[in-house]
């Protein structure tokens, strides 16, 4: 099981638990703001941006190079940028906190 931590861009903090799934998937069914993941997951719409709390940025790892491709067309990009539908729920990810991505 892990525990994750989403902090909107109104600074609201929705703490969710979950042991599968993206992590995309797991923000939209708990409605937290800013999470749209319009494309269903398939990496072409950067509705589901978050940046990564920089202490937790090693649970995650790097993106994927399509992963970069559809980064670099959005705003607001940094060097803790992910797209949550790309990263899946395991216990590696328990305590990560994600700060969605305005
Ligand atoms: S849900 Fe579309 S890129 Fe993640």
């Amino acid at each position: 099981m892990a525990k994750i931590t989403f902090i909107t861009s109104e600074n609201e903090s929705i703490t969710v638990e979950s042991n599968s799934g993206s992590v995309m998937e797991l923000a939209v069914q708990h409605n937290v703001k800013g999470i749209d993941g319009d494309c269903g997951g398939v990496c072409s719409c950067a509705t589901c941006h978050v940046h990564v709390a920089p202490e937790h940025f090693e649970k995650v790892g790097e993106a994927s190079e399509i992963e970069k491709d559809m980064l670099e067309l959005d705003d607001n990009v940094s060097d803790y940028s992910r797209l949550c539908c790309q990263m899946e729920v395991s216990e590696a990810l328990d305590g990560a906190v994600f700060h969605v991505a305005k």
